[in-house]
């Protein structure tokens, strides 16, 4: 039988989308932000994630129109809550949390070598009523040598969860997989 659940835990439900740090860079300075709330919009490495004026990556976000997402995987864990803890305006987080930036191909904002992987990314649109940047994936990389490979999940709750069980159904997907994954 259903019961009701608060409304205010609505979002736990959807919210464990993979725990990504977003990396920018401002006049020279390369800072990173933890962040949850972004979602794939469909087969193309097109994203939206949603992050406003109360953080110091909003602003390099504004002015430069460029990021890079990075995947963060479960032996992060505790790297993704220095990251989302502090804040840029006063802090540098990659020397403070020993993050290794690397350089990216077509983005001032550093690949972040710890993660297991990096997508550079154009703004492609600021959706500003609801804090919403659309970004374009330019170019995706990743770190086969990287030994955890299991997504991290926020709960919403301050709890996380990390990937598990592996279902293979690549047959019943059939046509509804697009070519080349
Ligand atoms: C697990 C976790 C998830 C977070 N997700 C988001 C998010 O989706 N959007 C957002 O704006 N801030 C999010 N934050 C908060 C930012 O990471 C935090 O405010 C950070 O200090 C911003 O850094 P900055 O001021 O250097 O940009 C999250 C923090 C944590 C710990």
């Amino acid at each position: 039988m259903m019961r009701e659940l608060e409304l205010q835990k609505a979002f736990m439900l959807v919210e464990p989308g993979p725990v990504t740090m977003v990396s920018t860079s401002l006049e020279g300075r390369a800072n990173v932000m933890t962040l949850t709330w972004i979602t794939v919009l469909d087969w193309t490495p097109r994203f939206a994630l949603c992050t406003g004026a109360w953080n110091y990556s909003f602003e390099a976000l504004v002015k430069t129109g460029e990021c890079v997402v990075g995947i963060a995987t479960a032996d992060l864990v505790e790297t993704i809550l220095d990251v989302g803890t502090v804040s840029g305006r006063e802090v540098d987080k990659f020397t403070r949390f020993e993050l290794t930036p690397l350089p990216a191909s077509h983005v001032a904002a550093p690949l972040i070598g710890e993660c297991y992987a990096n997508i550079e990314c154009r703004v492609a649109d600021h959706i500003k009523r609801h804090n919403i940047f659309v970004l374009e994936g330019i170019k995706a990389w990743t770190n086969p040598a990287h030994r955890d490979k299991r997504l991290l999940h926020a709960v919403g709750d301050g709890t996380f969860t990390a990937d598990g069980e592996v279902f293979h159904r690549r047959v019943r997907m059939g046509d509804k997989l697009p070519p080349g994954v």
